[in-house]
């Protein structure tokens, strides 16, 4: 036996064009090396998606600890956690839009990762305001949160996000059924919230919360003509 027949992969045919179809020397398929393989997309998604979550959180620390961060890092790093959050706040709401605009259907095996991102950072954001701005004291906090409008947004927008990361696994999506989608329509309302913080936050150039508003509003257009148009069908 020739050593090429000895490691000849073994052939069944395919059932759409009948032609011999490759299998490892294991016994399995041997899946098509094409551009679109699914699986590798969304592995190469998920792991873009995985580093952009996690690299802006590794800059602050090292630039914090290189003291890198200028005149006032604590305000700095509130700030770049608080974009970030809203970044993937949006992302996350875009993915649906995306969908039903491309048909790409399988982008929806990231949303819940992105959507677990935008908590994460959410976290942080609060984190870092709440320990190197109050020192953890609740009741300096509580104040903020009852007398200054741009907290109180941000603070409900958090408290949202809670029950919309908790129900985000297979398994409250399968206890909840159709009260699951319901309940994560809140992540407009959250986003909304976060939007209106940043406007009021920043006071003077209004520009960036203003792009985050008419970009929440375009998702939730493109949601409503698609429920419009189903509808009517
Ligand atoms: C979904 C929730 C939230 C989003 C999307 C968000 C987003 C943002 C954004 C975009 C900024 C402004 C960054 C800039 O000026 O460039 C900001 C600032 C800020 N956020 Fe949030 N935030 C959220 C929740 C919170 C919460 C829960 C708190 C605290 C209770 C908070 C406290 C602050 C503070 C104190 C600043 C201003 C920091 C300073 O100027 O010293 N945020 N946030």
């Amino acid at each position: 036996m020739s050593p090429e027949s000895a490691v000849r992969e073994p052939q069944t045919r395919t059932r759409q064009t009948g032609q011999p179809q490759a299998r490892t020397p294991q016994g399995r398929e041997r899946r098509p090396r094409t551009a679109s393989n699914p699986r590798r997309e969304i592995l190469l998604l998920k792991t873009a998606i995985w580093v952009t979550g996690l690299a802006p959180i590794l800059w602050l620390a090292v630039a914090f600890f290189q003291r890198d961060l200028g005149v006032n890092p604590v305000e700095k790093i509130i700030h770049i956690q608080g974009r970030w959050t809203l970044v993937f706040l949006l992302a996350a709401m875009a993915v649906t839009p995306i969908r039903r605009l491309t048909g790409w259907n399988r982008i929806i095996q990231v949303r819940r990762l992105v959507g677990l991102f935008a908590f994460f950072h959410a976290c942080v954001h609060f984190l870092s305001y709440a320990g190197m701005e109050q020192l953890f004291a609740l009741e300096y906090i509580l104040a903020d949160v009852v007398d200054r409008r741009y907290i109180t947004a941000g603070f409900a927008a958090l408290v949202l996000l809670v029950p919309l990361a908790v129900t985000s696994t297979r398994g409250w999506i399968r206890r909840l059924g159709k009260r699951w989608q319901r309940l994560h329509r809140l992540a407009y309302v959250a986003a909304g919230l976060g939007v209106l913080h940043y406007y009021w936050k920043v006071k003077g150039d209004t520009f960036w919360p203003l792009l985050a508003a008419l970009t929440l509003a375009g998702l939730f257009a493109v949601r409503l003509a698609y429920r419009r148009k189903r509808k009517r069908r």
